[in-house]
Order: C-alpha cells, then structure tokens, then sequence
C-alpha cells in the first residue's frame, strides 16, 4: 500500500511537471493561458508558489506523454488523469484546454488538480473540473493552499477560510498568506480539524451571495461544534475574496476584515432583525436557530456569554433562552 501511494504521487508529479512546462514554455501555453493569469493579476512568482499549469488542447496529448515516459495506462486511471472508458478501454486525458491548480497535501506534495476554463464564463460546460476521489485524494479531507499556509496560520493564530482556489492564491500575492478554502464543497469535519492542528481562530471569508453566506451559516455551526472560535465577514454582493482584495488592495482589505469581522450571534442577530422585522412568530423562529447554534459550543462558559449576548441583543430574558437550550440538549440525548 504504501508503494501504491508512493507511484501515486510520482505520476501525479509528473502531470504537474508537464502542465506547468505547457503553461511556461509551449507555444499554446504562451499565448492563451499565460494571458489569462497575467489578466487576473498573478505574477511569476505567484504562478511559481501555486505550481500553475495549463493542460493542452487535444484528446490525449498528455496520455500519450505519460505513456512514452513509461507510466502504465493502469496507474495513469488510477491517479484519475484520464476519463471516459469505452468498451474497448479506450481513455483520453480528464484535463483538456483548462488552467490547472494543482492541489497539495499538507506536506506539499501534489495529490489532485482543479482545472478552470479559460473563458469567464463558457455555456455547456461546468467552470471547474476537479479530479475523482482516489487513493492519495480524499476530497472531504483536504483544504486548498494549506501547504502554502501552515506556517503562517500558526504563527498568526488565526486560519482564514475562502470558497475559492483564486480566493487562496490572491489574498496570498496581497501578502495574506493564512488562508486556506473548502473548494465550493460545505465544509467538513476533518477539514475543520486539519484547520485545528494549526490554530483554534477561524474567520470565514465566503463569497457575497446568499449562496455564500449559507453556506457560511453552516459551516461556521461545524465550526463551533469542533469547539474553534469563529467569525464570519460578508463581502459587498457580488464580490469574493479575490475580486475585492484587487479593487481595494491588500491594506484596505486588512481593515475591511478587522471591522467588519462579526461572531455567529451578532451576525445572525443582525441578518434576522432585517429578515424579520416585528414579526413575533417570525422573531422567534429567528432567535430559536441562534439558540441552537449556541448550543453547539462544547465550553459551557462561551455558551453562557453568548445566551447574555443574545438575550440583550434580542431583548428576551435569558431564562426564556436558557430553557429553550436545555430543551435542544434534551432532544439531543
Ligand atoms: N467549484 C467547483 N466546481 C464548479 C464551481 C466551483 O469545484 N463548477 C469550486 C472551485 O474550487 C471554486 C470554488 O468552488 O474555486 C468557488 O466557486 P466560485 O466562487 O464559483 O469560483 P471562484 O473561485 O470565484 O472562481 P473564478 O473567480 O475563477 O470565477
Ligand atoms: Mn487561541
Ligand atoms: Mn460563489
Ligand atoms: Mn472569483
Ligand atoms: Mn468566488
């Protein structure tokens, strides 16, 4: 097993090699997708840093490649660089005319690729392609950037999380390098706890959309759950991580987290004031969902503190809130 996991990763370094040589030195490379990462504003070094690629036109230029270096059919299939057998085993590469992003372990080693399309947005077919579970790739456990990251998330205390695999490489050119994202997938308990090997602070930097924010909603009662201290930033809608670090820049960013930085209660206080209005019925629904939220946080202190802080945003006893949450805990056994 653990020499099928070791010629696991030679191939898929070798498919690194060979689509960041595509990117850097072919002539197709050179003229298309060079451009496209200069026009999102990623320097040589950032390019250099992320291992970024680009994989051929053509149905099999890189199974083809692979095979004449001498890699098998069957372990190419197995590291998923190719797709769509036939009847008569025929396969061609799983990556074709898309940027590539390589995604590593958290020691760094290359263990899957997400593949974007070079237009903005193409019709018929889905913006990212992502490589299929495989031995060294566990999707659920992984979190994009985390190798570039570690060091940084430890020694700032603090991991931020992003959707996006341009979310992780601008803020990280804009010299935020603790940042790490969930890959559009909702956020999982192993990847929380890859999150805790290195710090205990999470701040959610989701994209602003109602997509975004519930997803972030969710992730952040997870979150809360695996006993991290979470935070959550809304970006202006329409903008992510990405697009708003390049308008404004990376100090302006800085500040727009510090301020705008808000703890689930708060934040959902301040969503469901809007949602609701004076609505008693709908007030209470509200509020309920904060209980339940509360009472996913395992220290009994923090979940006393956040009761009081619910109880004076909301302007409800905290009796009434403290029995609704026992009611939870009671459900709960
Ligand atoms: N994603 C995916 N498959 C898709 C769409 C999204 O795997 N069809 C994942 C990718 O990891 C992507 C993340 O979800 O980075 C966030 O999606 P989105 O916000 O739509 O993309 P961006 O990262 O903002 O990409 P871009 O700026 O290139 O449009
Ligand atoms: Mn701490
Ligand atoms: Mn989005
Ligand atoms: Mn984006
Ligand atoms: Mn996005």
């Amino acid at each position: 097993r653990q020499n099928e996991r070791e010629s696991l990763l030679i191939m898929l370094e070798f498919a690194k090699e060979f689509f960041k040589k595509q990117l850097l030195d072919s002539e197709e490379g050179r003229s298309i997708a060079l451009p496209y990462f200069k026009e999102r504003g990623f320097s040589d070094a950032t390019i250099q840093a992320f291992d970024l690629g680009y994989s051929p036109e053509g149905w099999d230029v890189f199974l083809k490649t692979a095979l004449k270096q001498g890699f098998s059919q069957e372990i190419i299939e197995r590291a998923g660089l190719v797709t769509n057998k036939n009847d008569e085993g025929k396969v061609y590469d799983r990556f074709r005319n898309r940027v590539i992003f390589p995604i590593h372990s958290v020691a760094g080693k290359v263990i899957a690729f997400g593949a974007r399309i070079l237009k903005s947005d193409a019709k018929n077919q889905a913006k990212y392609l992502n490589s299929p579970e495989t031995e060294v790739y566990h999707k659920s456990a992984v979190l994009y950037g985390i190798a570039q990251a570690k060091n940084e998330i430890r020694q700032k205390d603090v991991c931020y999380l992003v959707e996006g695999y341009t979310d992780v490489i601008s803020l990280h050119q804009a010299g935020i390098k603790n940042v790490v994202a969930s890959s559009g997938t909702s956020l999982t308990i192993e990847q929380i706890k890859l999150i805790a090997r290195f710090t205990n602070h999470v701040t959610v930097l989701y994209d602003g959309d109602s997509a975004g924010i519930k997803a972030a909603l969710r992730g952040m009662d997870l979150i809360l759950e695996e006993g991290l201290q979470v935070n959550l930033v809304v970006f202006p809608e329409g903008q992510d991580p990405d697009s708003y670090v390049r308008s404004i820049g990376s100090e302006a960013f800085i500040e727009y987290i510090q301020k705008e930085a808000r703890d689930v209660i708060s934040f959902q206080a301040n969503l469901f004031m809007k949602e609701a209005g004076d609505d008693p019925f709908k007030k209470a629904e509200l509020i309920k969902e904060m209980v339940q939220s509360i009472s996913k946080i395992p220290d009994a202190i923090q979940r006393s503190l956040f009761i009081q802080k619910t109880s004076q945003m909301m302007r409800l006893e905290e009796d009434v809130l403290l029995a609704e949450m026992n009611k939870i805990h009671l459900k709960k056994m």
